[in-house]
C-alpha cells in the first residue's frame, strides 16, 4: 500500500499544500483548505495500449460515432449522443433530476440492445426500479446494482462487461484504500480517476453523476473536469418545472446547444418549443413587457423581458437584474439617462426575464431598455412587437448575429413587427423597423413623451 501522509487540500481546485493557510496558493480562494490523508496525486488518464502513427485521412472514425440515447434534448446537447468509450460528468443540485435523466438515457441505450449497468450509490435498487416504472424505463438490458465501494463497482463491471456504466453519484463512491471520508476531494478525485481509467481501458461509455456544491461548483469544479471528456450541467429552478441542460466542456462537439426539459409525473419530457413555453403566461398590454428573440446555441428562443420602475426611498436606488446580465443593465440605464433623456435617477429598477428563461446576450439590450422606458412611463408597447439589438455607449443600436433566424421565429409565434438594427433584413410575415439609435427605437415604439 502506498505510504500515506497528511496534507491540506483545497476543496475548490484540489491543490495540495503541506501546511494550512487561509488562502489557497493555486486558485486564491479563501478558507477552502481541508486536512486530509493523502495517498498521492493520481497521474493522467491514458489508454493502456500504444498505437503506431497513421496518416490523418486514414484515422478510423466509425468507433467514435455518437450513440443516440433516445432522449432527444440530451442528444441535442451531446451533438448526437454519447460517444462509446467517453467519460461524461453530469452535475446539478440535489433534486434537480439527474438520476431521472440518466435512467431515461440508460433505458434508451439499453433499448437498442446494448447492456447498461446503473450503479446506484445513493438509492436502493427497489427505489430505482420504482422510479423506472414511472418513467417506462424497464428494459431487458438495463442492469441495476446498489454499491458504494469502488473496488466492488469495478468488479461488477468486470463480471457484467456492459457497454455503458452510470455511477450515481461520484460523491457517495468510496475507495477504502484511502483514509479520507467519502465526498472529500481526495476520494472524489481518486475514485473518478480510477473509474475513468477502467472505462478507457475497456472502451466503455462512462457517466458520472456529481452533486454541485452550495456555490455552484462541482465538488471543487476543476477537480473532475479535466478527467472527463464531457461536462454537462443540469440546472433549473426548483419552483419551476423547467430544466436546462448545457455542456460546459465537450470534446466531441459544440458546447453551445441548450437542452430543455419539463419535469412531469412521468419524468423529464423534452420541450421542443421553448418560445411558446416562455411566453405562455404573458399578459400583452402590460407596461414594462418587451419580447426579444434570443439565440441559444443554434436555436432561436423568444424571451419576455419585464421591467418595473418605482420611486425609491433608499439613498442608493435598487437595481435588480434576474435572468439577464446585471452589468449590461447598468450600461443600458446609463445610456438611457445620458443619451435619451430618461429620468432614471432616484428610481428603483427591477428587470427580469419571465418563466425562468435566461439570456446573457447583448442582443437583449434593446428589449431591456424599451421595457424600462415602457415601465417608467406606464405605457405598454404593441402586443405583437419584438425588439432585438445591442445598445452601444453612444446610444447606437449595434447589429446582432443570425438576425434572420430570430425574426423568422418571432413571425412563427405570431409577432408582426420587430425593432431591429440598421442592417436587419426583412423576413416573411413580420415587418422589420430598422433603427440606428436607442432614441429612434423609443420613438418607433411610441414610447416618447
Ligand atoms: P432526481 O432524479 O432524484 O434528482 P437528483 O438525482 O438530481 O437528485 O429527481 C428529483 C425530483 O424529481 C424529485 O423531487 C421528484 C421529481 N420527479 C418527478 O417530478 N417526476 C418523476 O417522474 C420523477 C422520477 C421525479
Ligand atoms: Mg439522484
Amino acid at each position: 500500500m502506498a505510504q500515506t501522509r497528511t496534507v491540506h487540500r483545497c476543496s475548490e481546485c484540489g491543490e495540495a499544500a503541506p501546511k494550512w493557510t487561509g488562502q489557497c496558493a493555486a486558485c486564491e480562494q479563501w478558507g477552502t483548505l481541508i486536512e486530509e490523508v493523502d495517498s498521492g496525486r493520481p497521474g493522467p488518464v491514458v489508454a493502456a495500449h500504444h498505437e503506431a502513427p497513421v496518416p490523418i485521412g486514414d484515422v478510423d472514425l466509425t468507433a467514435w460515432a455518437p450513440r443516440a440515447t433516445l432522449v432527444a434534448e440530451l442528444d441535442r446537447v451531446l451533438s448526437g449522443g454519447l460517444v462509446p468509450g467517453s467519460a461524461t460528468l453530469v452535475g446539478g443540485e440535489p433534486g434537480i433530476g439527474k438520476s431521472t435523466l440518466l435512467l431515461q438515457a440508460a433505458a434508451g441505450i439499453a433499448h437498442t440492445g446494448e447492456s447498461v449497468l446503473y450503479i446506484s450509490a445513493e438509492e436502493s435498487v427497489q427505489q430505482v426500479r420504482l422510479r423506472a416504472e414511472r418513467l417506462d424505463a424497464i428494459t431487458e438490458n438495463l442492469w441495476l446494482v446498489n454499491e458504494t465501494d469502488l473496488d466492488a463497482m469495478l468488479q461488477r463491471i468486470d463480471e457484467l462487461d456492459p457497454t455503458m456504466v452510470i455511477i450515481d453519484s461520484i460523491q457517495t463512491t468510496h475507495d477504502t484504500a484511502l483514509g479520507s471520508a467519502p465526498g472529500s476531494v481526495a476520494q472524489v478525485r481518486s475514485c473518478a480517476h480510477r473509474l475513468v481509467q477502467a472505462a478507457k481501458q475497456r472502451s466503455l461509455t462512462l457517466v458520472l453523476v456529481g452533486h454541485v456544491t452550495k456555490d455552484g461548483g462541482l465538488a471543487g469544479p476543476r477537480v473532475l473536469e479535466h478527467l472527463v471528456d464531457t461536462v454537462l450541467a443540469f440546472e433549473g429552478d426548483r419552483h419551476h418545472a423547467l430544466r436546462l441542460l448545457r455542456a460546459s466542456k465537450h470534446r466531441f462537439g459544440a458546447t453551445s446547444e441548450l437542452g430543455l426539459f419539463e419535469m412531469t409525473a412521468v419524468g423529464l419530457v423534452g420541450v421542443p418549443d421553448p418560445s411558446a413555453l416562455f411566453l405562455a403566461d404573458r399578459r400583452p398590454g402590460t407596461s414594462g413587457s418587451v419580447v426579444v428573440p434570443t439565440l441559444d446555441g443554434t436555436r432561436p428562443v423568444l424571451i419576455e423581458v419585464q421591467a418595473l420602475v418605482d420611486k425609491s426611498t433608499l439613498p442608493v436606488p435598487r437595481r435588480s437584474a434576474q435572468g439577464i446580465d446585471a452589468g449590461r443593465l447598468n450600461i443600458v440605464l446609463a445610456v438611457l439617462e445620458r443619451r435619451c433623456g430618461a429620468n432614471i435617477a432616484g428610481r428603483d429598477i427591477y428587470v427580469a426575464t419571465a418563466g425562468g428563461a435566461r439570456s446573457l446576450e447583448p442582443s437583449v439590450d434593446l428589449a431591456m431598455s424599451l421595457a424600462v422606458v415602457s415601465a417608467g412611463r406606464d405605457r405598454p408597447v404593441a402586443r405583437d412587437l419584438v425588439a432585438v439589438g445591442e445598445v452601444g455607449l453612444g446610444g447606437e443600436i449595434r447589429q446582432v448575429a443570425q438576425i434572420q433566424r430570430r425574426l423568422e421565429e418571432a413571425a412563427r409565434l405570431g409577432f408582426r413587427s420587430a425593432i431591429a438594427p440598421r442592417d436587419a433584413p426583412q423576413a416573411e410575415g413580420i415587418e422589420t423597423i430598422r433603427v440606428g439609435s436607442l432614441a429612434e427605437a423609443i420613438e418607433a415604439t411610441g414610447l416618447q413623451r
